[in-house]
């Protein structure tokens, strides 16, 4: 059964490719490659000894999208990555966002309408719920006022396909709210290839150990925590990967379409700044350059997840824990360096 999987070079998308030949799916990637690298194909190759096909194409191309869906008419289903996602660059180029972000799901919901029955996975975010009320978190707490252009693509994207599949009998969505994603394939064949100065933590915290930073902001250490700095859910992100081939298995054997589902995907458990410096210290055997900063705007104090929906309806729960993801993310740092 053919896959496209959109973004599929990209972090989360290459190791949800691997899960998916690993399960059997013939994938088909479509990704322009602003933000990865045809190399990925050889990564993906090397672990599942099969090359996925590959278009390099960019979504915004509309006639283009149209002329893939007619040249792959046999696409069952559709794991939808390929998007920007820098928070702060959002905020400065907003219709930059929409458009890459809102622009290329509309088209791909519109192509998806006019098949007989189509699957879609939407990538979705933690960041939907801003800073929630209650711990952990549920898909039932309110969506609150995005912080960010780049956090309002996640909502409205949510909001455009219920109203989508309200309509359209024929498909069926279920958009995966990620928490944290982190790490890399065990294989250390492929893993995350921030561009330039990383944005987020795990990165940032492997690129200092390995020299490249020469050391890490800690953006504050008096937010209301047990130790002061902020508190996130990292999920591993094959834990993650595997959690997209679960949820679109969910999608082919349902007989009822018109039906959109949210799922959070963490690990349920939060960890502070600090505990995830100490990880990376336990697993590397090193000292980590740190120093405690202001805070950075626009971040929320905590937000871990209730996983109970997916647990029960989707049968998922992720396998690693902290420490373990933190040695598949350093080793893959250390496998980079030397090349
Ligand atoms: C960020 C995005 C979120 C996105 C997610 C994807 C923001 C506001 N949110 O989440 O929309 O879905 O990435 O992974 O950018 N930290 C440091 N020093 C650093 C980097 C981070 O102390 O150099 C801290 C942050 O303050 C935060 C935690 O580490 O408390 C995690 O940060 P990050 O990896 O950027 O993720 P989020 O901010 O949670």
């Amino acid at each position: 059964m053919k896959i496209l999987v959109t973004g599929g070079l990209g972090f989360i998308g290459s190791h949800t490719v691997v899960e998916l030949q690993n399960e059997g799916f013939e994938v088909v990637i479509i990704d322009d490659c602003s933000n990865s690298t045809e190399k990925v194909l050889d990564g993906i190759s090397a672990i599942t000894g099969t090359t996925p096909l590959f278009e390099k194409l960019d979504l915004k191309e509309k006639d283009k999208v149209s002329d893939f869906f007619k040249r792959h008419q046999d696409v069952q289903g559709v794991i939808h990555f390929a998007a920007s996602k820098a928070v702060g660059e959002s905020v400065e180029k907003p219709l930059l966002y929409y458009e890459n972000n809102i622009g290329t799901l509309v088209y791909l919901l519109k192509e998806l309408s006019q098949k007989n029955k189509a699957s879609f996975i939407f990538s979705s975010s933690c960041t939907v719920y801003g800073q929630a009320d209650e711990m952990p978190i549920t898909e039932n707490a309110p969506v609150k006022v995005a912080e960010s252009p780049y956090g309002n693509t996640k909502q409205m994207g949510e909001e455009i396909i219920a109203d989508t599949c309200r309509v359209a009998p024929n498909l069926n969505a279920i958009a995966l709210r990620y928490f944290n994603p982190m790490g890399a394939h065990p294989s250390t064949e492929i893993g995350e290839l921030p561009i330039g100065v990383p944005q987020n933590l795990v990165p940032f915290i492997t690129q200092t150990g390995v020299g490249i930073r020469k050391e890490l902001s800690v953006f504050g250490d008096d937010y209301p925590t047990p130790d002061g700095t902020a508190v996130r859910d990292y999920i591993y992100v094959v834990d993650l990967a595997k959690a997209h081939v679960i949820a679109l298995k969910r999608l082919l054997n349902q007989k009822n379409s018109d039906n959109f589902e949210v799922f959070n995907v963490g690990t349920g458990k939060g960890s502070s700044v600090l505990e995830v410096i100490q990880s990376f210290e336990k697993v590397s055997g090193k000292k980590l350059n740190y120093k405690i900063v202001n805070r950075r705007a626009g971040d929320i104090t905590s937000a871990y997840a209730d996983t109970t929906k997916a647990n029960q309806i989707l049968g998922w729960r992720s396998e690693y824990t902290l420490d373990q993801a933190m040695k598949s993310a350093w080793d893959w740092e250390q496998k980079i360096k030397g090349q």
